[in-house]
């Protein structure tokens, strides 16, 4: 099967489904639901990483890229894991977390014992004549990004945690180290790569940002990206002609994305990009809420699509992810309309052009966490912004409000497999407190249910597969100017697709075009959908239209 056919299902590990009682998901624990996933259809599983690492991050930390940290299990239980799901026709992707490595890594513990080599895998620098850190960067957690290690009096790079060093790409045997590591994976069968945060490898100069803000001018899609992907590609995964990989692309814009993906370009199979997961940031800041932009979501989905499109590269198409709240309690509604919000939004982005990943849990409606308490959060961006906010005067109630719609532990509760105590994730206590509305929204209640939202993805899913067009075709929006309707087109040879969503929980009017007068509904969320030229969609109202003439 072509990858554009394919849908990536996404593991936190963590989460997923504990096997021994320790509180933490692990690989047994997946293995047993792998029927699961193959009922649902897809073909790719993504695992976050499950590396060596103090959990600093969550395991983006990581001390040792060739062994699974034991708490997910040994070795034998990921080759185990491997087997079991290919005899499922399911493939497993790992994540490579390149930028960076936790500062446990046995390459860190060298270089700031003094050891030159090791050293120049990172990223020192001496401060200013005051001892001032050398640039006035800010780490994408809160913080300065730089670091003093006294015993060299010198500063050491870290866009993320204290506790994540910045490695240093400009050092071939670094680069050569990162080949080596993605081979070792190959080697034991693995043909899917996502690669963290890789469009910050390559750092350009070191220079205050005369914005004040964190510097990423100086360090995104930086001066070699495209040279050090060419080069990992040639060395490893390239290699592998059935290899899938992608990208984790943070603020990048779509030319280096048509540069990263490009069907010639020989450097990723796929990006992941987020300028849609910001409409809802006021003034660009991801701790200041508002409601989202609808008319501005269309239109940076509409120039994603269309621009990776004609320059023939490819995007991975999502909503949630591990450090995305829930996109239900985001982009739709919960309370009112959980199933017909979370199956509009599923339609949504399944029949675009790209690769879908579904977020575990996003399957069955998993919704936002609501956590009430600080002790509930466990994720170090969303604690050390509480703590931020908190000096900047903000009240306790208010920076609950915005961890509530914001924070990474929104997604990351354990997956709610039934109504039993933890929702049948452990038998012991849960690393992190659960979404108190499991008893209602669990993969038993949602099996059962042929109308839930599961039984929506199995078949938007199994449409992707059946579809050319869908996997293939080309992409024309409709009711650009529309405030409420996002909808589009797509076609290949003798193929028509129409998409037709109300993003609101309010009826309204639209005008379907002629040609959709004898189309046949692929989906609707509705039972009784009929597709007439002058329609009044109903709250959250969403169906495809297919032909083929
Ligand atoms: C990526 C990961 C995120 C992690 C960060 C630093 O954005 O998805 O979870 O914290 O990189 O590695």
């Amino acid at each position: 099967m072509k990858h554009s056919h394919k849908t990536v299902y996404q593991i936190y590990p963590k989460s997923f489904c504990d096997s021994n009682g320790d509180g933490w998901g692990d690989l047994q624990g997946v293995i047993r639901k792998l029927d699961y996933l193959q009922m649902l259809g897809i073909e790719y599983i993504w695992f976050n990483a499950m590396f060596v690492s103090p959990q600093r991050d969550n395991g983006y930390d990581v001390a040792d890229y060739r062994m699974i940290d034991p708490r997910y299990g040994t070795m034998d239980d990921f080759e185990q894991l491997c087997q079991e799901a290919k005899k499922r026709n399911i493939d497993i992707m790992l994540d490579m977390v390149f930028n960076h490595t936790s500062t446990e890594h046995e390459w860190f513990q060298k270089a700031i014992h003094g050891d030159e080599t090791y050293k120049n895998y990172y990223i020192f620098r001496k401060g200013n004549a005051d001892g001032s850190a050398p640039t006035n960067w800010q780490s994408k957690f809160g913080g300065p990004a730089w670091e003093y290690v006294e015993s060299l009096d010198e500063y050491y790079l870290h866009l993320y945690d204290v506790t994540q060093a910045d490695l240093n790409w400009e050092n071939p045997a670094v680069r050569q180290e990162m080949a080596d590591i993605v081979n070792y994976w190959r080697s034991k069968g693995v043909h899917g790569f996502r690669f963290d945060v890789v469009n910050l490898i390559s750092k350009g100069s070191f220079e205050d940002d005369p914005d004040h803000f964190d510097g990423r001018q100086f360090y995104t899609d930086g001066p070699h990206v495209h040279e050090y992907l060419k080069e990992l590609n040639e060395r490893s995964f390239g290699l592998d002609e059935a290899s899938m990989t992608v990208g984790e692309m943070s603020s990048t814009t779509i030319e280096n994305c048509v540069r990263y993906s490009g069907a010639n370009a020989h450097e990723l199979s796929s990006v992941f990009t987020f300028h849609h997961l910001k409409v809802d940031y006021k003034n660009k800041q991801k701790w200041s809420l508002m409601n989202f932009d609808f008319l501005e979501l269309k239109q940076l989905l509409n120039q994603w699509q269309i621009g990776m499109q004609e320059a023939n590269a490819w995007n991975a198409l999502f909503w949630c992810n591990h450090d995305q709240p829930r996109a239900v309690s985001r982009f739709g509604d919960d309370k009112k309309y959980p199933k017909q919000s979370a199956k509009m939004l599923a339609t949504c982005l399944h029949c675009m052009r790209g690769t879908p990943y579904v977020y575990q849990g996003e399957e069955i409606g998993m919704t936002n966490a609501y956590f009430t308490d600080i002790q509930q959060y466990q994720d170090v961006e969303s604690i050390n912004f509480f703590n931020i906010l908190k000096s900047l005067g903000k009240s306790e109630q208010e920076i609950y409000h915005i961890l509530q719609e914001r924070s990474r532990d929104n997604a990351r509760t354990p997956m709610q497999w039934n109504d039993q105590p933890n929702a049948g994730f452990t038998d012991g206590t849960p690393w992190i407190s659960l979404t108190s509305n499991y008893p209602i929204i669990n993969v038993n209640n949602a099996l059962a249910d042929p109308d839930s939202i599961f039984y929506h993805y199995q078949k938007l899913i199994q449409m992707r597969k059946t579809y050319d067009v869908i996997a293939e075709g080309n992409y024309v929006p409709l009711f650009e100017e529309h405030l409420q309707v996002f909808a589009y087109k797509r076609t290949l040879k003798n193929e028509e697709l129409y998409v037709i969503n109300n993003f609101y929980g309010s009826p309204c009017l639209i005008q379907l075009p002629e040609a959709c007068a004898d189309m046949k509904i692929l989906i609707s969320n509705y039972s009784d959908t009929k597709a007439v030229d002058e329609m009044t969609l109903r709250p959250y109202e969403s169906f495809v239209l297919y032909q083929s003439k």
